[in-house]
């Protein structure tokens, strides 16, 4: 009988290994994950007819793209991004499609993410958000945006990482590849130069190719090449006369032929103007494109497409042949086996705890401390009893609104909220003070919060310094708001200053109260005239579902606040190059279809232009208070003489010499000390964030290659590290350096 049954199991796994091999030679090659990538590629592409591949390259609804169904690829769908998983909207209209499942935990916003200088946030983020998308089955999110930060006007700088371009390259990459973990590819936004908003479609940016490359470039070229970015979305505005989204330099010469990008170049929605050049200068696929089509709504609008029917067309006709439509098939065909097509992608999760824990962490990792006179903050939670907090922004909703990174979310802690919370048996009182924008709608998403006021502005500010006298702190919470013409997409603010007659309460509030602290929430700088009557500012940013638990947290002293600034903060807007030279917003052709901006400052922008003008900001670039304090000391190098293809390594040590724990960021700068071109004072070229308990101290060492000295030399259109003597400038902001260490590149 034992005989029978092992012949039995004998006979059956030969019976089941020949049907596997048999099942294995079956599967075609695109299908078999053993298979390198681009044999995949290649089999799918020589599967496909013409219409499917001209479905896969533009979209077929709001957010999503056709799969090849034939042959078991499904729709790929996109979602902004990049602050938390955009609500689903109906297949066809902007409208909410109206699930009740699509609510997420919104992150904080770029700028506080990059304002955290440590990349391993940048990967807790993305990783965080990846689950989310997971869960809500999208395969591609709308972002990291890298825009540079080049006027505090611009909309939408709160989406974006800050003025550095060595800063934002650092704190992109880990974004991208802790998104890409969960097979979600990021769509790295805007290529290129759309560093405002105010007309976003007719901006010609003019600029040297030095400031392209060393300015706006770098970040792009990191998110290549580092970060691996599976896709790009083009930017709106005109570069060399030419749409960003097929604009034959930016994206077959530089993106696809230079930097090796294989990925796909996603048009921004809209961005797409042109059959031929689309099909010619490297875009691989079209989103939302208003086509008569679309506008009209007779015929299915997709099919209208620059790139549907028109392309198809030309193609029939024999007046483009196929092989820039093969060039962009295999990059969809890529994206879908790094994302679709991929049979182990995680399943992802929607508002979990630890994405709250994460979103917590990740703000007041970025809050930074900018002023703290006579150590007002933190709030002495055991001698205080009444705390009046002030401002439309203590309870407006922040996350919704603003633009295309609008969100539904599961919750949102209010700053007053979170405070009451926290502050459990003090009384904590509120005033209004000013009513700014009472709206709360974006997209259908509504907040449904009542804000509305019909007070005027001086009983406002009459009951809040009433109130103010007798509190024991009063906490402003103020700034700008996700509304039009605020930080918001389509448009830039209208001015420096704060809105809604902000100035004068704080004055007001200043003068009733000495214990008074100011939290500015905001992605941008405002213009602070009453800076020296305000003994404490904080500059709390946009930090979604989270906001006032970090803020609590920050406040009461429970987290130290570890943000340091990723853009230099101008007393004035006559201080920021892209002003004080009459570059910003441009000047209109006289057909008054363009607008041309010439970035007349070049390499100078942000604390470049600062040591060049020698003027001095409000905050600089780096800055960031602790609640305790640092001593850093003894610099050290390996070498006084580094080669071009070594590196050279600084070690500095860093000890926390207060009572609490906390973080220090140690930044490094390089100075060159004679350059045949033109060089900034000095530029962040490494950086590395430390937490200390009290008494702590630690060894940071930053090390730096060659192309820490390099320039973009534009005679012969490469980076070069010219030989001769640098100097390494080491400290804990853009002003306050006090370490230095020449060096020698032979
Ligand atoms: C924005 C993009 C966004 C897209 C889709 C555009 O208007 O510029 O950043 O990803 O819309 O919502």
């Amino acid at each position: 009988m034992k005989k029978y049954i092992s012949r039995v199991i004998i006979a059956f796994s030969v019976l089941a290994s020949a049907q596997f091999v048999a099942h294995a030679q079956d599967v075609p090659v695109y299908l078999d994950a053993s298979k390198p990538i681009e044999q995949r590629v290649e089999d799918a592409l020589s599967r496909m007819t013409l219409m499917e591949k001209i479905r896969v390259i533009h979209a077929q609804s709001k957010f999503s793209s056709a799969g090849v169904p034939r042959l078991g690829m499904p729709d790929f769908w996109t979602d902004d991004g990049p602050h938390g998983v955009r609500p689903d909207v109906l297949w066809d209209e902007w409208e909410q499609a109206g699930q009740t499942n699509d609510s997420c935990v919104a992150y904080p916003t770029l700028t506080c993410l990059a304002a955290t200088w440590n990349p391993s946030n940048s990967l807790l983020y993305g990783r965080s958000l990846g689950e989310e998308a997971r869960y809500r089955g999208k395969d591609m999110i709308l972002g990291p945006g890298v825009n540079i930060y080049r006027t505090p006007l611009n909309g939408r700088n709160f989406e974006y990482m800050g003025e550095d371009p060595y800063l934002t390259s650092q704190m992109v990459v880990p974004y991208i590849q802790g998104l890409q973990s969960q097979g979600v590819s990021a769509c790295v936004k805007h290529y290129c130069l759309n560093n405002d908003e105010e007309y976003r479609h007719q901006v010609n940016a003019i600029v040297s190719d030095r400031a392209l490359h060393e300015i706006y470039l770098p970040a792009f070229k990191a998110a290549v090449q580092q970060g691996k970015t599976w896709a790009i979305m083009g930017g709106y505005n005109l570069y060399k006369n030419q749409h960003n989204c097929h604009n034959e330099l930016l994206l077959n010469k530089i993106l696809k032929g230079d930097w090796g990008f294989d990925g796909v170049v996603v048009s921004d929605w809209g961005g797409t103007h042109n059959t031929d050049e689309a099909i010619h200068n490297g875009l691989d696929m079209e989103f939302g494109s208003w086509t008569d089509g679309l506008t009209m709504g007779e015929t299915n609008a997709y099919d209208n497409y620059y790139m549907a029917n028109p392309y198809v067309e030309r193609i029939k006709s024999g007046k483009v042949g196929t092989k820039e439509l093969d060039d962009k098939v295999r990059r969809v065909l890529r994206l879908f086996f790094r994302t679709t097509m991929r049979t182990d992608r995680p399943i992802g999760f929607l508002c979990s705890e630890a994405h709250y824990a994460a979103a917590r962490h990740i703000a007041s990792d970025g809050i930074v401390l900018l002023k703290n006179k006579g150590n007002l903050l933190p709030i002495n939670v055991t001698k205080t009893k009444r705390v009046l907090v002030v401002g439309e922004n203590a309870i407006k909703m922040m996350t919704v609104g603003g633009g295309s990174s609008s969100l539904k979310v599961q919750r949102e802690v209010s700053p007053l909220d979170g405070l009451k919370e926290q502050l459990e048996t003090i009384k904590v009182e509120y005033a209004r003070g000013y009513v700014g924008d009472v709206t709360g709608e974006y997209n259908g998403v509504t907040t449904g919060q009542n804000l509305d006021d019909k007070r005027s502005p001086e009983e406002l500010i009459k009951e809040a310094v009433e109130k103010a006298r007798e509190a024991d702190y009063v906490i402003m919470f103020g700034g700008l708001n996700k509304s039009d013409y605020q930080d918001c997409e389509g448009h830039d603010r209208k001015e420096y200053g704060l809105p809604y007659g902000q100035d004068k309460l704080i004055e007001a509030l200043a003068a009733a109260n000495r214990k008074f602290i100011y939290v500015n929430i905001s992605g941008n700088a405002v213009a602070m005239p009453w800076l020296d009557r305000v003994p404490a500012v904080v500059q709390g940013w946009f930090i979604g579902s989270e906001a006032g638990h970090a803020l609590a947290d920050v406040l009461t002293g429970d987290a130290n606040p570890g943000g340091k600034m990723p853009f230099t903060w101008f007393e004035r807007l006559s201080d920021v190059p892209a002003h004080s030279l009459n570059s910003y917003p441009g000047t209109w052709r006289t057909d008054k279809k363009i607008i041309d901006e010439e970035y007349k400052e070049g390499i100078y922008v942000g604390y470049r232009w600062v040591d060049k003008a020698k003027t001095k900001p409000l905050f600089a670039f780096g800055h960031g208070l602790s609640y305790t304090t640092f001593k850093l000391g003894g610099l050290r190098q390996d070498k006084s003489t580094m080669t071009a293809d070594g590196t050279i390594t600084f070690t500095v040590n860093v000890k926390n010499t207060g009572v609490k724990a906390g973080s220090e960021v140690v930044q490094l700068y390089v100075h060159d000390e004679k350059a045949s071109v033109d060089r900034p004072q000095k530029e962040l070229k490494g950086f590395a964030k430390v937490y200390l308990q009290p008494g702590e101290s630690k060894d940071v060492k930053i090390s730096l290659d060659s192309t820490a000295l390099s320039f973009y030399d534009e005679k012969s259109g490469q980076w070069t590290a010219e030989p001769g003597r640098f100097e390494a400038l080491v400290g804990t902001s853009s002003n306050n350096l006090p370490f230095k260490a020449k060096f020698t590149l032979e």
